[in-house]
């Protein structure tokens, strides 16, 4: 449950959304019977294993396990948060988010983007008035205008530069430490700038807000650079530097350049060539290779001339094998030892990088190249095993002609068939889902047969979540004081209903999203139940629970019965034993 979007609208906002409606923007849906299919986006498949529910408002894969509502879709297919997530859904809708006390995220952030806005118009006033660091940048190679369009910038070489002028009440010192821009002194007693006599390369986020610098030193004392630390704004795994400038340079990016440093990304600009990011010094993540692709279809990844961006290069092609759908490019280009892309550029020329980008290494190539690398290849055995090595990646990309070509390419070189060596890695591919198959067909035999307390209120927590209307109207509940896991969340569930009949699935299942318990839901609400006419959920439901009260009360007598050998009884519970015993005597 989010504090601050009320929850009577995101329970509205459930109601209202159909989830086929939501789902087939984004993926092909077909009609079967009640429900809707698809080929799951969640792992690689041809099948359509995915099934939406529109009456439950929920999703579920068979074959990969994923699962949930239209709003947990859109976080996982979008990579959005719940807040981002709701946002989007509304807006689909047509309807405006409330949030409590007006302290909408978005909005709250907007105090930290003004002030982001103004600190960065400071830095790059103070690089105006500074010759030595205007000197610095022409000896690199870098112009005004180029500054500009980076909007470069400088730290004054003072402690409290950034303080004296922006931080005089309480609220703003409490927003600069928030941005990382002012850092609290190991006594407590004050503060001091985060950034001290470096250059300033300002981070923008896709829509040009600043979220975060980069800061380098001019010479001697390290380290090199210093970044802004994480912030609410400033995700460095999120974010590539130099993507919003290469958007608005280029109106249609026919291929993007994926380099290490600030320096390439201006390096290369200055020098003509618009269209690379720089991944700060982190490894290249999914979400990186999300938004790269929705840019452009052809990626070059070309990091500097040593062992790190030798290494950064395999890391960056073991994390983009998933994303390798037809169409999709990925090459990587190898500079001269001790070389970078911005000192190559300038050294040698634009026309001579650029012919460098175009004889890049296929992503097929470089991924032989690299797991052959201390095998003989001349050797039977060696072939063999370069075999065996590689079919873990290649199971690793969906299918497709690339996935088709690499295994050709590799058969080539291993003098197998390309048949053969597709066989044997299907086998490898059946195996492994064949495993975790009879795992999940082992687990709904414990959910079904096992009738002790745990996996009982489990069942009719499912229940309740796959046929809501099934909850009539419930005598008491006689095992509140159970103290077993689930039992709370059985109760309030029950009571949920009961108070609003006309929840779905979606909806129970959102009411619980921040609940440390109740994030388990989804997963009971797949369906495990069978589809035939003697099914009866309220006679289940109903049965469930007269299981857990016999349950509950059997418990409840051990207890009592072992206190009293103890002789530890007291006259309460001697009554309630009585009472007890009594009870379930007509119950029995
Ligand atoms: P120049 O040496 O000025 O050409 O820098 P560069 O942009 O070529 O950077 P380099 O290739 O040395 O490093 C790549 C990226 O890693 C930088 O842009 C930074 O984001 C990050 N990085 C490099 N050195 C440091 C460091 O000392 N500390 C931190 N936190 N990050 C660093
Ligand atoms: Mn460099």
């Amino acid at each position: 449950m989010s504090g601050l979007i009320p929850q009577h609208f995101i329970d509205d906002l459930i109601a209202r959304t159909d989830i086929v409606d939501v789902l087939s923007k984004r993926i092909d849906l077909k009609k079967a019977g009640k429900e809707f299919k698809a080929v799951c986006p969640f792992h690689n498949d041809k099948n359509p294993s995915l099934t939406i529910s529109p009456l439950k408002g929920f999703y579920h894969c068979f074959s990969c396990g994923a699962h949930g509502t239209a709003l947990g879709f859109i976080m996982e297919y979008e990579n959005l948060s719940f807040v981002e997530a709701v946002e989007s859904l509304a807006s689909e809708l047509g309807v405006e988010v409330p949030y409590e006390n007006k302290s909408n995220p978005m909005k709250k952030n907007n105090d930290l983007f003004l002030l982001m806005d103004a600190i960065q118009k400071k830095f790059q006033n103070n690089l105006k008035n500074n010759p030595k660091a205007i000197e610095y940048l022409k000896k690199r190679g870098i112009d005004g205008k180029t500054a500009k369009k980076y909007k470069i910038g400088y730290a004054e070489k003072s402690w409290t530069n950034i303080l004296d002028n922006f931080g005089s009440a309480d609220s703003d010192i409490k927003s600069l430490l928030k941005l990382g821009l002012i850092i609290k002194k190991e006594n407590n007693k004050g503060y001091y700038d985060r950034f001290r006599d470096r250059i300033i390369f300002p981070i923008r986020d896709s829509r040009g807000r600043f979220i975060g610098f980069g800061g380098r030193i001019f010479e001697g004392d390290q380290p090199k650079y210093l970044n802004s630390p994480e912030t609410p704004i400033f995700h460095k795994g999120m974010e590539l530097y130099g993507l919003y400038e290469c958007q608005k340079s280029m109106r249609a990016i026919k291929k993007i350049i994926v380099v290490e440093g600030y320096m390439d990304v201006i390096g290369l600009s200055q020098n003509g060539v618009e269209y690379s990011v720089a991944s700060m010094g982190t490894a290249t993540t999914d979400n990186h290779f999300t938004r790269l692709f929705r840019l452009s279809d052809s990626i070059c990844f070309c990091f500097d001339g040593d062992q790190a961006g030798y290494l950064a290069a395999w890391r960056a092609l073991e994390n983009s094998l998933s994303h390798l759908k037809d169409g999709r490019q990925i090459k990587f280009v190898f500079l001269p030892e001790g070389e970078d892309p911005d000192s190559y550029i300038r050294k040698n020329s634009t026309a001579n990088f650029e012919k460098l980008l175009n004889n890049g290494k296929d992503l097929s190539d470089f991924l032989i190249q690299k797991t052959s690398e201390d095998i003989d290849l001349k050797s039977v055995d060696g072939r063999a095993r370069l075999a065996e090595r590689v079919k873990p990646f290649i199971n690793k990309m969906p299918r497709g002609i690339f996935k088709e070509l690499i295994i050709e390419k590799l058969s080539a070189i291993v003098g197998l068939s390309a048949k053969k060596l597709e066989q044997s890695i299907t086998e490898d591919e059946i195996t492994k889902k064949r495993k975790s198959s009879s795992n999940k067909a082992l687990r709904r035999k414990n959910l079904n047969m096992n009738q002790s307390s745990p996996s009982v209120i489990k069942k009719s927590i499912s229940l309740i979540l796959n046929y809501p209307e099934a909850v009539e109207q419930i005598r008491k509940i006689e095992f509140v004081n159970y103290e077993k896991p689930g039992i709370r969340i059985l109760i309030k569930l029950l009571k949920n209903i009961t108070d609003e009949p006309n929840m779905n699935t979606a909806a129970l299942i959102e009411r619980w999203r921040e609940d440390d318990e109740g994030k388990y839901l989804s997963k009971l609400a797949v369906n495990l139940f069978p589809k035939n006419e003697e099914f009866n959920a309220t006679q289940e439901l109903n049965s469930c629970l007269e299981q857990i009260t016999k349950n509950y009360y059997n418990d409840r007598i051990n207890s009592l019965i072992k206190k009293q050998a103890d002789n530890q009884l007291t006259a309460d519970e001697k009554a309630e034993l009585k009472e007890i015993i009594h009870k379930n005597k007509i119950r029995r």
